[in-house]
């Protein structure tokens, strides 16, 4: 809908953009009650067609930490998609009960299309394999509060590159920031998909390197971003045992890393980060999710035009 802001992909967010939520969710963290009323009267819906523990909750608390309030559904056989309604109706529907939507869907695309038929604006809060964007924002507060800066960082990124969309979207905003180095560490069959390589990567000039071996490149990462191996997107179950456990980050692989290295994971965490590692400082994951809720206050704000 015309006039309507809505956030599909990280990019549709400038870097200023993305500066000023940032600047506005740090002074938050710091008093958040001074925003407490901010969102007196509106109503954010959350539809989840799809299983989540930290994105649908943190946007419910950021909503209610605005003095909002909230509604919606947390599975897709508790609405009328079961019965066969079309998302571009469903969010019609919602439109009309709301003021602004966070949606998950599988479907790849899905909150594009929630988008052209929303009266409100809408949050693309993860698409199938594909974006994840306020996931991204929240993972850039944490990198600015742990590494002070967005420029000049070699990331890491360690798992399921293919169906990981938590890393398709922060390989992008990441592509924006200048001495930006990416690592890819995957087995085979999980590689960063190529349009992600051609279209971001190769398309903007960033160095990177691609390897199976976590280990080697350990001592080059000021950030790594370990994910799970993405279960709902495998075809057969076979193929994930066989690759789930392909890098399980224990306290001794982490022996030659900078002392200043960042650890991050979107979580949910599987197997991937032995609990182990929750003890050392550089695991910034638990940090993360905090920071998820003020990121998004931040951006409901931005969306409804009051920041
Ligand atoms: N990081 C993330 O999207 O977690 P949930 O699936 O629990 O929302």
């Amino acid at each position: 809908m015309e006039n309507v802001r809505s956030l599909i992909n990280i990019l549709d967010l400038s870097v200023e953009e993305i500066d000023g939520m940032v600047a506005l969710a740090t002074k938050m963290l710091a008093d958040p009650a001074a925003y407490a009323h901010k969102c007196n009267g509106k109503i954010l819906a959350t539809l989840f067609f799809e299983p989540s523990t930290r994105t649908r909750l943190s946007f419910e608390s950021a909503m209610l930490s605005l003095g909002g309030q909230v509604l919606g559904f947390s599975e897709a056989s508790s609405s009328s998609a079961a019965k066969g309604e079309s998302v571009a109706d469903t969010v019609r529907t919602v439109s009309c009960y709301s003021d602004i939507i966070a949606m998950r869907h599988p479907k790849e695309g899905a909150p594009l299309v929630a988008s052209q038929h929303s009266l409100v604006p809408v949050i693309n809060a993860g698409d199938g394999g594909h974006n994840h964007p306020t996931q991204t924002l929240t993972d850039l507060l944490t990198i600015h509060h742990e590494k002070g800066r967005f420029d000049n960082l070699t990331v890491g990124f360690c798992g399921d590159l293919k169906f990981g969309r938590t890393v398709h979207s922060l390989i992008s905003a990441m592509s924006r920031y200048t001495g930006t180095k990416i690592v890819l560490v995957s087995p085979e069959e999980l590689k960063l998909p190529s349009y992600v390589k051609k279209e971001v990567l190769q398309k903007n000039g960033i160095p990177y390197e691609q390897t199976t071996d976590l280990e080697s490149v350990m001592p080059e990462l000021d950030i790594l971003y370990m994910t799970r191996v993405q279960r709902e997107r495998f075809f057969n179950e076979e193929d994930y045992l066989r690759l789930k456990d392909s890098y399980i980050l224990t306290p001794d692989k982490l022996h030659n890393a900078k002392a200043d290295l960042s650890i991050l994971h979107p979580l949910p965490r599987v197997n991937e980060i032995s609990v182990a590692v929750d003890q050392d400082p550089r695991a910034a994951y638990f940090r993360q999710v905090r920071y998820g809720r003020y990121i998004r206050m931040a951006l409901i704000m931005k969306l409804l035009g009051i920041a």
